[in-house]
């Protein structure tokens, strides 16, 4: 499967069978992104709460791609009221899709949509396809659980953010690479505004420091993993 980066927490999937999902695709009001909503095709429309910043385009993709959200169940609530479609699921549970496997997982953060609607509990999420996992944090502090997450399910590539303030900073998110055992750490959520400014250079500086793997990516790049 390849994965792509546009900034901030927006990340496409693209399966070796040909389905696409997006994580969060926040474009158009993103000042980092290098793509826009309109550019992007998708089967499945990945959320971890309903923030602003990770809601983003989502509708405008899914009514021009008629996209299936995955969110959590206030949030897959949330989309049907807008009209879409959703599978609704929760924290702790995982459900085999034509693209692969997804299980959410705990994020401590919050989840109100930009409309004040209660998005439930937010989340983080495993997507494992092709033979590969890859675990995307979501908007969270650092918590020790990840090494539980890490355990049950071997990760490939961790998606996690390190621009503080929202979220983790560097460094509690070089120790949540620490305890959920990632074969290769990819730094997210930071950049997009100067509260969250933070170098992912001296993240993985760090990253390696502890004996672990890390890859920045660029925006807009994409990798086969
Ligand atoms: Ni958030
Ligand atoms: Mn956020």
């Amino acid at each position: 499967m390849k994965l792509r980066y546009f900034s901030h927490s927006s990340f496409q999937i693209k399966t070796d069978a040909g389905h696409t999902l997006l994580i969060d695709p926040f474009l158009d009001d993103n000042p980092t992104s290098p793509v826009k909503s309109a550019d992007l095709a998708a089967d499945f429309i990945v959320l971890t709460h309903g923030h602003g910043d990770h809601v983003g385009d989502a509708f405008k993709i899914a009514k021009r791609t008629r996209a299936l959200f995955i969110c959590v169940n206030e949030l897959a609530n949330y989309c049907i009221g807008k009209g879409f479609s959703a599978h609704n699921m929760h924290i702790g549970g995982a459900h085999t899709f034509d693209f692969g496997r997804l299980k959410f997982t705990i994020a401590h953060h919050g989840s109100m949509t930009p409309d004040n609607t209660y998005g439930g509990e937010p989340a983080g999420v495993i997507i494992t396809a092709d033979g590969k996992s890859v675990y995307h944090t979501g908007d969270t502090g650092l918590f020790y659980d990840m090494k539980l997450i890490g355990e049950m399910t071997p990760i490939d590539y961790m998606l996690l953010p390190i621009g503080d303030n929202f979220t983790m900073g560097i460094e509690d998110a070089v120790k949540a690479v620490e305890l959920a055992n990632p074969k290769v750490a990819i730094p997210m959520h930071y950049n997009t505004f100067p509260v969250i400014a933070a170098d992912p250079g001296e993240f993985k500086k760090k990253v390696e420091a502890i004996g672990k793997k890390a890859r920045v990516m660029n925006y807009g790049e994409e990798i086969l993993l």
